[in-house]
C-alpha cells in the first residue's frame, strides 16, 4: 500500500510502497484511514526541523490528524467494533513511564521521551490501513463524521483553554483575544464564543477576505494589530514570536497568555507589569484523553456550517504538494484516503 513518508536518509518527502499492517494482536485495532488533516507541524517536519523515524527505519509515515473506521479488532478489545468511527490520539507514553505518562497524561510527559504518531518515533496515518491500541482511540459518533477530522486540533484547543481558565486567579474571564486565524485560532474563537466570552481575533487578514467574513460570522471582532487590546485570556495560535511578545503587554490584570505556536521570542518581558498585575504566561502542547472527549462534545455543539467552512478536501495524491507548498487560502486541508 502507498504511504506518504519523510525519508530521513535522502531528506525528502515522497510516496512509498509499505507493507500492510499484520492482524491486530490482543488490545489492538486495525483501522481503515478515512481522512488526514495537514497542519504546520507537518510542514515543519517536511523541512526536517524536527521529527524522528521509528527505531530501525529511515522513513517516517506522516499524518497525525486522522479520522478512521475500525476494520477489525484483536482479541480482548471490547471498547469498539468493526465499523465504528475513531480518532487516534497522537502521543504515546515514554518507556519506562514517568509519573505523568503512567497516570494517562503523556501530554504532560516529564522525560520528553514520549513518542507521537506521524511526528516522532511512530508512523502516522497517511496510508490506507494502520494499527493502534484500542486504548488510544477516541470514539466518534457517526453524526459528527463530516467534521471529526477536527477532533485532534480541537483537543489541543480544549487543553489550552482549560489551562488558561485554571490559571486565571479570579476565574472572572470575559474578554478573550486569539492571535491568528488558522485552524487552531478559529477553533479557539469558536470554543470561547460557546463559553459566552467576548472574542477579538488579531490577524492580518484583509477586511474583505473570506476569512475576515468568517470571523464576523463567528461573532468575533477582528483587528490587525494589538492597539487598544486588553484581554483576560490571550491564546497565541500563529507561531509568531513578535506577536506572542506583544500579547504580554495586552494582558489585563490577572490576565493569562497561553502560547501554542511561537518558538522563541526575544525582546523585553515586562516583568514589573506582570508582577503588579498578577499575570501568567504559559505554554501548552498536545492533549489528554478527556480533552479529546471534550472536543467531540464541543464540536457537536458548534454551528456545523461554520465548522465545515474550515475544511477543504483533496485527494491523497495531492498531499505531498499541499505539505510542501502550504495551504494557500484554505484553512484546514484534509486529504481523503478512501
Ligand atoms: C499536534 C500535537 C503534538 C504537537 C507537537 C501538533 O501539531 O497536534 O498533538 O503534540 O504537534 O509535536
Ligand atoms: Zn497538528
Amino acid at each position: 500500500m502507498l504511504a506518504l513518508v519523510l525519508d530521513f536518509q535522502y531528506r525528502r518527502l515522497d510516496y512509498l510502497d509499505v507493507p500492510e499492517p499484520t492482524e491486530p494482536v490482543p488490545g489492538e485495532v486495525l483501522l481503515e484511514i478515512i481522512e488526514v488533516g495537514v497542519c504546520g507541524t507537518d510542514r515543519d517536519l517536511a523541512k526536517f526541523r524536527f521529527g524522528q523515524p521509528p527505531a530501525g527505519q529511515n522513513h517516517l509515515i506522516l499524518g497525525h490528524e486522522a479520522l478512521a473506521r475500525v476494520k477489525s479488532v484483536g482479541p480482548l478489545v471490547n471498547t469498539c467494533k468493526a465499523g465504528d468511527l475513531v480518532v487516534p490520539r497522537v502521543r504515546h507514553s515514554c518507556r519506562p513511564s514517568c509519573s505523568s505518562c503512567s497516570a494517562g497524561r503523556s501530554d504532560l510527559c516529564l522525560t520528553n521521551n514520549y513518542q507521537e504518531r506521524g511526528i516522532t518515533g511512530l508512523d502516522g496515518f497517511f496510508r490506507p490501513l494502520a494499527v493502534d491500541e484500542a486504548a488510544n482511540l477516541q470514539a466518534i459518533p457517526s453524526e459528527l463524521a463530516d467534521v471529526a477530522v477536527l477532533v485532534e486540533p480541537m483537543s489541543v484547543v480544549e487543553k489550552a483553554y482549560e489551562l488558561a481558565l485554571r490559571l486565571h486567579v479570579s476565574g472572572e474571564v470575559r474578554r478573550v483575544a486569539v492571535i491568528g486565524a488558522g485552524t487552531i485560532g478559529l477553533l479557539t474563537a469558536m470554543l470561547a464564543r460557546l463559553k459566552g466570552h467576548d472574542v477579538t481575533i488579531v490577524s492580518r487578514e484583509a477586511a474583505d477576505s473570506p476569512r475576515a467574513q468568517l470571523i464576523q460570522e463567528l461573532g468575533c471582532s477582528y483587528q490587525v494589530n494589538f492597539s487598544d487590546l486588553s484581554a483576560d485570556v490571550i491564546i497565541e495560535a500563529v507561531g509568531s514570536n513578535a506577536a506572542a511578545c506583544s500579547a504580554i503587554s495586552c494582558l489585563a490584570p490577572l490576565g493569562v497568555l497561553v502560547v501554542l505556536g511561537a518558538p522563541d521570542g526575544s525582546g523585553e518581558i515586562p516583568f514589573l507589569r506582570m508582577i503588579v498585575g498578577n499575570q501568567v504566561v504559559a505554554g501548552s502542547v498536545n492533549a489528554a484523553p478527556h480533552h479529546f472527549a471534550l472536543a467531540v462534545k464541543d464540536l457537536s455543539a458548534l454551528d456545523r456550517n461554520l465548522l465545515n467552512r474550515l475544511i477543504e478536501r483533496r485527494s491523497f495524491a495531492e498531499a505531498k504538494e499541499t505539505i510542501i507548498s502550504g495551504s494557500g487560502e484554505s484553512i484546514k486541508l484534509v486529504h481523503r484516503l478512501d
